[in-house]
């Protein structure tokens, strides 16, 4: 590779906001990024995650602030642009990772058996917990978006990245909500990609397989012995690797469509899933 192609790459100087920041995912993405010598706004509704996560961006050299920041609450939103641009200048660079599932948005079992009854069926479900599911994920990426993307639009350049699901390809069982919400993230991806096309900002999305952090834990391993549940049997058998994602599995699509390597690509939605979405028998 010469020079040229590496320096498309780079991302040295560049601000980042990354919602969910605090978490496993993008606490990952705020790392690697900070190593590459951009200055990373970790933004999370735990202010105590967020501070960890920018105390280790900064203890590996990198720059770092933490941010308290619902992002269902357009006040506390705008609030954390505003301080990150008075620190660094306005973001040119955002990934929207706030989301996650609600066991009140999903089924106890795959398909409803009207002889047997199960935990939480469809007609269970608590229309409140769908309802946060669906907010979290996509209004959340929708609100964030709508107020870090201004200035990107005014300044006629910025990158975002949404964080999709495999869900979003083809609904997973059981988490109707969750996929849901995921197929709107990747919808709305492209959507805006087309509709900031000709004013220099790009939309694209990472559609991560399984990882194995908190929010897929209780429905992958069983809480009282801690061993794999037969889904998380079901998700191995049907991933190509055959292994779960590691945080660090999702860094190198990231930095490719944050930067200048990535100029032509919007409205894509990039699976990380060791061939998951791919496999058939
Ligand atoms: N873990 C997986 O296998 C997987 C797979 C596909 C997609 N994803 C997506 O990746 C993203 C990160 O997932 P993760 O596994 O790292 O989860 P995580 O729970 O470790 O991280 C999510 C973070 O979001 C924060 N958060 C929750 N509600 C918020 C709100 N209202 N405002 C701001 N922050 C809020 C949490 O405090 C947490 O730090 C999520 O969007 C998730 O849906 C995860």
């Amino acid at each position: 590779m010469n020079n040229t192609i590496l320096q498309r790459f780079d991302l040295d100087g560049r601000t980042v906001a990354i919602t969910g920041g605090g978490g496993a995912l993008c606490g990952a993405m705020a790392d690697a990024l900070g190593t590459m010598g951009v200055k990373v706004a970790v933004l999370d509704i735990s202010l105590e995650k967020a501070e960890i996560r920018a105390q280790a961006v900064i203890g590996s050299g990198g720059t770092a602030l933490a941010f308290a920041c619902d992002v269902l609450d357009p006040i506390q939103l705008r609030e954390c642009c505003e301080a990150i641009s008075s620190a660094w200048g306005p973001p040119d660079l955002l990934i929207n990772g706030a989301g996650g599932n609600d066991p009140r948005g999903s089924t106890s079992a795959d398909f409803e058996e009207p002889a047997r009854a199960t935990a939480q069926s469809f007609f269970d479900l608590d229309p409140a917990g769908f309802r946060h599911v669906f907010d979290l994920n996509f209004m959340g990426t929708f609100l964030t978006t709508q107020i870090f993307s201004r200035g990107m639009v005014a300044r006629g350049r910025g990158s975002i990245v949404n964080i999709s699901s495999m869900s979003a390809f083809m609904p997973l069982t059981k988490v109707a909500a969750y996929s849901a919400a995921k197929a709107a993230v990747s919808n709305f991806t492209q959507w805006l990609a087309v509709h900031f096309s000709h004013a220099g900002v790009r939309v694209n999305a990472l559609a991560p397989g399984f990882f194995m952090t908190e929010q897929l834990r209780f429905l992958h391993i069983d809480s009282a012995t801690g061993e794999l549940l037969p889904r998380a049997r079901q998700v191995i058998a049907h991933t190509p690797m055959g292994r779960y994602g590691r945080p660090d599995d999702l860094v190198g699509a990231l930095v490719w469509l944050l930067s200048d390597a990535s100029e032509f690509v919007t409205g894509v939605v990039v699976p990380i899933d060791g061939g998951f979405s791919s496999y058939s028998i």
